[in-house]
């Protein structure tokens, strides 16, 4: 399978994206911590930027007893919001948030030799 390069290890801040391209194919590889996720930067609702769109943590209630407590954030749970209407997909697998059938479109990602490259 055919490699694009992204860029150097630790080039793309923690958080932040990088999109690059692939043939007509746009992609949006995202750092982070030490990991690199690649989507393709086509949001399944209507063709937005998905991967241009903000990248946060999930929300939580915090409910104890049936009680409603609140809401916090889950670090371990981020998820990219596509900047159109707001759909939000997990980082982690590029499903959306209130139905997994729904999906960006997944790459696998090599470091390799102090460098990140996408797999097309
Ligand atoms: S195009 Fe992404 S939410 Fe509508």
């Amino acid at each position: 399978m055919p490699e694009v390069l992204v860029c150097a290890q630790g080039e793309i801040a923690d958080g932040a994206v990088r999109i690059v391209n692939a043939g007509r194919l746009e992609i949006g590889v995202i750092r982070r911590a030490d990991k690199y996720f690649a989507y393709r930067n086509l949001c399944p609702h209507q063709g937005g930027p998905a991967c241009e769109g903000l990248r946060m943590p999930g929300v939580r209630s915090v409910i104890e007893n049936g009680i409603f407590l609140g809401q916090t954030f889950d670090e371990d749970d981020m998820h990219i919001v596509c900047p159109w209407h707001g759909y939000e997909f997990h980082l982690a697998d590029g499903s959306n948030v209130c139905d997994p059938n729904i999906k960006l479109q997944r790459f696998d990602v090599v470091q390799r030799d102090g460098a990140v490259y996408v797999v097309v």
